[in-house]
């Protein structure tokens, strides 16, 4: 597509994996949320998390209940695996309608995940039973071993723990979540097609040097955390290929101001403040805008099983600048790529 297009209408894009918190927090994040986008699987690492499904279905009320006026938009939920998760649990999340995957926590891997998964055979006959009926893992890919280097966990979760995770289950619908490092997108090129990923815009966007060079820069702090530069050449080369195994996932998980600016700061960057216009940035900058909808829009409802959305958005190329700082249920936040300025704006009320 040439670059000189100025006008870009897709399909109405669906986030695949997003952080809603809950209390105050939830009508700031909710009304980002349904701004631009039709639909998102809800991360459950609330405190404590979402781990039955009555809890989940009670979560989702309260989530749709902080929608603006005359939303129609659509919380998929997802349940919280722990060592003691019954394989019951899947029979009643699959008879609900309203749980569409379960999510994998490595115990202590990241924010509220103290009670995920010590270790992964604890949890086989709960993932028998969702092979079975078809509800996908969703894995947050990192070993938690004190001694394997941070920046080496998400290569070593797929090589000690996610190849033979599948071939023990070789027909289990799996995402790896937020992937990193050219071996998770290695990894999901080279599997059948029970397995994708999605990725975020900050690991498209950013390496390492965006969070430790010329001063350390806490609100691009996330797990797993950014990688070299040749990592993340690797994730937009995936993003912008058109493989339907790769989709738009933000991982927008909002932590306040004061909470991320601290000795020791929360992982977590907020993206629902501008997130299709971020991964427009990416796919213009990599001259690949026509690969857009089939990220964003497309190849997620396929991998789970939904129909693709009715109503399309517009976006149109008006430079503009992110705001330096929002709210999040009452305090002060600050967004991913607060201050920057970005090429392409939603046209709104089309
Ligand atoms: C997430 C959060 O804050 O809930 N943080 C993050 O850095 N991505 C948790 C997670 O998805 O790892
Ligand atoms: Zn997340």
């Amino acid at each position: 597509m040439p670059s000189s297009i100025d006008r870009l209408t897709i399909i109405q894009p669906d986030d695949w994996h997003l952080h809603l918190r809950d209390g105050p927090a939830l009508r700031d994040t909710v009304n980002d949320a349904a701004r631009h986008f039709a639909r998102a699987i809800v991360m459950p690492n609330l405190a404590p998390p979402v781990i039955t499904t009555a809890q989940a279905e009670a979560y989702r009320q309260r989530i749709l209940a902080a929608r603006p006026e005359a939303s129609d938009w659509q919380a998929l939920m997802v349940l919280y695996l722990t060592d003691n998760t019954p394989a019951d649990e899947i029979d009643r999340a699959v008879a609900s309608g309203n749980i569409h995957a379960v999510k994998y926590y490595p115990a202590g891997a990241t924010t509220n995940s103290d009670s995920g998964v010590t270790d992964i055979k604890k949890v086989y006959p709960v993932l028998e039973r969702m092979q079975k009926l078809g509800l996908p893992l969703l894995l947050h890919g990192e070993v938690t071993d004190t001694h394997i280097d941070i920046f080496d966990r998400e290569a070593m979760f797929i090589e000690r723990i996610l190849i033979p995770l599948c071939l023990q289950f070789p027909d289990l619908k799996i995402v790896l979540e937020h992937i990193t490092t050219e071996q998770g997108v290695a990894f999901v090129s080279n599997s059948g097609d029970n397995i994708a990923a999605t990725i975020t815009p900050q690991h498209l966007l950013c390496n390492r040097n965006d969070l430790l060079a010329g001063g350390i820069r806490p609100h691009n702090y996330c797990l797993p955390i950014l990688k070299r530069s040749n990592h993340q050449q690797a994730l937009i080369n995936a993003a912008t290929s058109g493989s339907a195994k790769f989709f738009l996932g933000t991982d927008s998980a909002p932590h306040p101001q004061n909470k991320k600016e601290s000795a020791c700061g929360c992982a977590g960057c907020y993206s629902h403040h501008a997130a299709i216009e971020l991964y427009a940035e990416v796919f213009e900058r990599a001259q690949a805008l026509d690969k857009l909808e089939g990220f964003a829009s497309l190849f997620g409802p396929a991998f789970y099983g939904l129909p693709v959305n009715q109503k399309t958005l517009s976006l149109r190329r008006a430079p503009w600048q992110l705001p330096a700082s929002t709210q999040l249920g009452g305090d002060p936040m600050v967004p991913f790529y607060a201050s920057e300025t970005l090429q392409w704006a939603v046209v709104d009320g089309e």
